[in-house]
């Protein structure tokens, strides 16, 4: 069997077969759906939650994995079933886990800098775990929806704790200058106002300082401030029930020898060492680690073009397809799902929409591939089809979750009358 990696669920179970995820070939996958498609493996998944809930067991915790990174409802549904619970930042979020697990909603905390007041008063009626706020204003803001709907409403501070991670600078957070959270020297005075209305429930302290953060380091540093606060806060007479970590503990996108159980074991030995002391409920916010690995974008070649020295290979996935190569200048690697002999080279796999950004790697020393082709992009199941978009009119691709033997379809194609939906009746009207 030739793995791509331990740490990712597609290999070839011999030299001469196409790649499968599990016991699935790619290659059926994509005559059964066509392609592009998102393909996951369901059995990673629910190993990668795992790996939390075994590495923080000796402490009363909740995984409540950040929705955002794949908000696929089958995908929500698998990791409330194994007890995940879940981080929203939207309405719309609330709704997909309502969806897909009604009951969860208790296990749902709510993160985000810029909640509407229908968006709270829809996780107040839904009674949610815990509301992550911001700043001061959007704590006045909940007391008031609170006091309106008549109930309580538990709620974090989400702290900065000025601590930097090294990441992309468009997702890095813990630092004084970003939009996230309350500076931590404030937070004090802020519970301490709270505590005089009736409407708030001090339930925890919350934190997140990025994505894609490779090392444990910042997040014990992290988590020492925020023990610091809490030991301030129980001295003011505020008991604090919760610690929120946060998410953004990173992946390997390039090495195969990546060892996802002990990375998630020096995590928590960071987090357990800053957290000394403490007995309450450890929350953890992750959204890439759990699912983006158990993904890949299938695609076919459509063209290999040589314009002067470069070639292209010009696939039938875009941008809008999986846009992290294009805004963070991502490395996703590329497996052809059927090897070729002969010497590989450098080419750029670019898709057909019109931009020159629209590139999934640019110099990528590749095997040959030839025009009907499939390859796979991989580490592809978190902010992939959740980034995905209709640009140049295209629509989104269909996603399929493997579990087992069993491929099903988690989501079917848009189609072109998808597309047109929202806006056709309004132009036959004007007409
Ligand atoms: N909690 C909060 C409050 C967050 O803002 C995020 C991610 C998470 C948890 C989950 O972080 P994770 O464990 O997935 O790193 N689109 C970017 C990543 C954006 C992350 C935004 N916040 C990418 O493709 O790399």
């Amino acid at each position: 069997m030739l793995t791509t990696s331990p740490a990712r669920p597609f290999h070839h179970p011999s030299a001469k077969s196409a790649l499968h995820c599990g016991r699935v070939s790619l290659e059926s996958l994509a005559r059964k759906y066509a392609t592009p498609l998102y393909v996951y493996s369901a059995d990673q998944i629910g190993e990668r939650l795992a790996l939390f809930q075994q590495a923080f067991a000796s402490r009363d915790h909740l995984v409540c994995y950040a929705v955002k990174a794949n908000s696929n409802l089958a995908i929500l549904k698998l990791l409330a079933f194994h007890g995940a619970g879940f981080d929203i930042v939207s309405g719309g979020e609330l709704d997909r886990v309502l969806a897909a697990a009604p009951r969860a909603v208790k296990r749902v905390v709510f993160s985000g800098v810029g909640k509407t007041p229908d968006e709270i008063d829809k996780a107040l009626r839904a009674g949610i775990l815990q509301f992550n706020v911001e700043s001061e204003q959007e704590l006045d803001l909940l007391a008031d929806r609170a006091r309106k709907l008549k109930t309580r409403a538990r709620f974090a501070l989400r702290v900065n704790p000025d601590v930097f991670a090294e990441t992309h600078p468009y997702i890095s957070t813990g630092l004084r200058e970003h939009k996230f959270g309350i500076d931590i020297r404030r937070a004090l005075a802020i519970y301490k106002r709270a505590a005089d209305n009736r409407w708030l429930e001090a339930h925890a302290v919350s934190v997140h300082i990025g994505s894609q953060i490779r090392s444990a380091d910042p997040f014990g540093a992290a988590l020492e401030r925020v023990s610091a606060l809490v030991h301030q806060l129980a001295r003011a007479g505020i008991e604090i029930h919760a610690i929120d970590a946060g998410g953004g503990l990173g992946i390997d996108y390039h090495n195969a020898d990546f060892d996802p159980a002990a990375k998630v074991k020096e995590y928590a030995a960071a987090l357990d060492r800053s957290l000394a002391g403490f007995s309450g409920r450890l929350l953890l916010e992750p959204g890439r680690f759990i699912v983006a690995q158990a993904g890949a974008l299938l695609t076919r070649v459509l063209h290999v073009k040589k314009n002067g020295t470069k070639t292209f290979v010009i696939v039938d996935a875009a941008m809008n397809d999986l846009i992290r190569p294009a805004l963070y200048q991502a490395h996703h690697e590329i497996v052809p799902v059927r090897p070729r002999h002969g010497k590989a080279r450098p080419v750029d796999v670019v898709g057909p929409v019109c931009e020159t950004g629209d590139f999934f790697a640019r110099d990528r020393v590749l095997k040959p591939v030839k025009p009907g082709d499939l390859i796979a992009l991989l580490d592809a199941g978190a902010y992939g089809m959740a980034q995905s978009s209709n640009y140049n009119s295209r629509p989104r691709a269909a996603e399929v979750l493997i579990e087992g033997r069993s491929a099903r379809l988690v989501r079917r194609r848009e189609t072109r009358s998808d597309l047109l939906a929202p806006e056709i009746k309004l132009a036959k009207s004007r007409k």
